[in-house]
């Protein structure tokens, strides 16, 4: 199929890439020229395990091309609408700017037939709202809402292996001309079994708020619990095993440590309920307040925590930063929890130096003021305290022995649970867990 995908960024570039690996015919475009120089030359603007790898494969087959301009949409059956929906500056609520200027851009090019297939996450009656857009100017085009699950760090194989498809179409018919061309899109995946679900516009929209929200309470429940085990003297590790071994509650996403952040949980709960608001719904999402509270208390109580293992101050006290990224396998800082608490302790008196195997330029440009090292035993060196805070397999890997020889002080806060504590303590070391004794 000949297919559009607008919008490059982590959600646009992985599909566009994966869809030609499909076997589709596939334009990307987008409106930031420096993206798209990158992509034509295969290189990802972002870090992305396997995305670059796959972007030279297809690129091969000419069946992959990048563009700014947005005439080249012309001709395609199918559009994807992949840009970004962050969190509107002052407020909760989602900025719609791009995904209304991607489809008002993409009006003048379409046909009788084709396809529009919002993936962004956006508020719950964006789908038909922007249906009626397309209708108006091309009666003979349809517009269908398919949410995207990937996870950074694995979104080459989530985009083409997903858990599931879901299909928003209107009244949620299996009949809708839009199902069978998706159904060819996916065509491969669904050979081998992904199942697909058909929906109306808003459940399908929906799907995306509640799943992120579901997860997003799974970590901060874990996390609450984190709180009560540090206030007794429990183990939150040993108590995540336990109950994730029913397997009605189950063991993932179950890791207390220093809260979720990044580009999608944090803003789309908030956005979940501002519109929940408008629609005179708010009740019913009163909870996610409590799961944003939690998770931001898990900050604070981190450089709290830091502030005991250093003695009571932080104050001139030399402390490195080990993970700048809001999550390993990925250079994504955006509202990452290891970056904030870093930029707190700096603020709070200490001398921070942060190191990350990816993502020390994207930190650079949020946080100038804070130290940058690439290099893990460098920065390490002379430090006062260590507090391990996205757990990279460089970090969880470190030997006790060796990294001792590099502090000054052997003093360390794991943050996100992966140490094991006693090997830590029997080389010497002060060391403090998240929730554990
Ligand atoms: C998330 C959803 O998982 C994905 O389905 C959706 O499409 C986009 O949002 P992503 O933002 O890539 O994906 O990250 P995810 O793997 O969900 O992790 C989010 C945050 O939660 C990270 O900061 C991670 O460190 C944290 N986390 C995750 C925990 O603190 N504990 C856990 O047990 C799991």
């Amino acid at each position: 199929m000949r297919i559009s995908v607008i919008g490059c960024g982590y959600l646009g570039a992985v599909h566009a890439a994966c869809m030609a690996k499909l076997g589709h015919d596939v334009v990307g475009i987008d409106v930031d020229e420096n993206k798209i120089a990158d992509l034509a030359a295969g290189h990802a603007p972002f870090f992305e395990p396997g995305l670059e790898n796959l972007l030279l494969e297809v690129q091969e087959t000419g069946r992959l091309t990048f563009t700014s301009d947005m005439s080249r949409a012309h001709g395609s059956d199918v559009h994807f609408i992949c840009v970004g929906t962050p969190q509107k500056k002052g407020e909760n609520a989602a900025d719609m700017t791009y995904v209304d200027a991607a489809t008002q851009a993409l009006l003048p090019y379409l046909h009788s037939g084709d396809l529009v297939v919002g993936k962004s996450t956006v508020p719950v009656g964006t789908a038909a709202r922007l249906a009626e857009m397309v209708q108006a100017h091309e009666p003979g085009a349809h517009l269908a809402w398919n949410p995207e699950f990937l996870r950074e760090g694995h979104a080459v194989k989530d985009t083409l292996t997903p858990d599931r498809f879901v299909y928003g179409v209107p009244g949620g018919s299996e009949d809708h001309a839009a199902v069978a061309v998706l159904d060819e899109v996916y065509a491969t995946p669904l050979g081998m079994g992904t199942q697909r679900l058909v929906a109306d516009y808003a459940t399908a929209e929906l799907v995306k708020a509640a799943a992120n929200s579901f997860l997003a309470t799974k970590i901060s429940f874990i996390n609450a619990m984190a709180e009560v085990c540090e206030a007794t003297g429990a183990d939150v590790t040993v108590l995540a095993d336990a109950i994730g071994l029913d397997d009605r509650i189950g063991r993932k996403f179950l890791n207390a440590g220093i809260g979720f952040g990044g580009g999608c949980l944090p803003k789309d709960i908030r956005a979940f309920m501002a519109r929940a608001g408008e629609l005179g719904a708010d009740q019913a999402l009163t909870f996610l307040r409590e799961v944003d509270a939690i998770n931001m208390r898990r900050r604070s109580r981190t450089v709290e925590l830091a502030r005991d293992l250093c003695g009571g101050t932080l104050m001139g006290q030399r402390i490195t930063v080990l993970g700048a990224a809001f999550k390993p396998d990925s250079d994504d800082v955006r509202d990452s929890p290891a970056l904030s608490i870093a930029a707190q302790l700096q603020l709070q008196g200490a001398v921070v130096t942060v190191s990350d195997p990816q993502s020390l330029g994207n930190a650079a440009r949020r946080f100038p003021e804070l130290n940058y090292v690439a290099n893990t035993a460098e920065a390490l060196n002379n430090a006062d305290a260590v507090l391990l805070l996205t757990e990279w397999k460089e970090y969880r890997d470190l030997d006790p022995f060796e990294t001792g020889t590099l502090v000054k002080q052997m003093r360390i806060l794991d943050g996100r649970n992966v140490l094991d504590l006693q090997k830590w303590r029997a080389a010497g070391w002060s060391i403090r867990g998240i929730g554990r004794p």
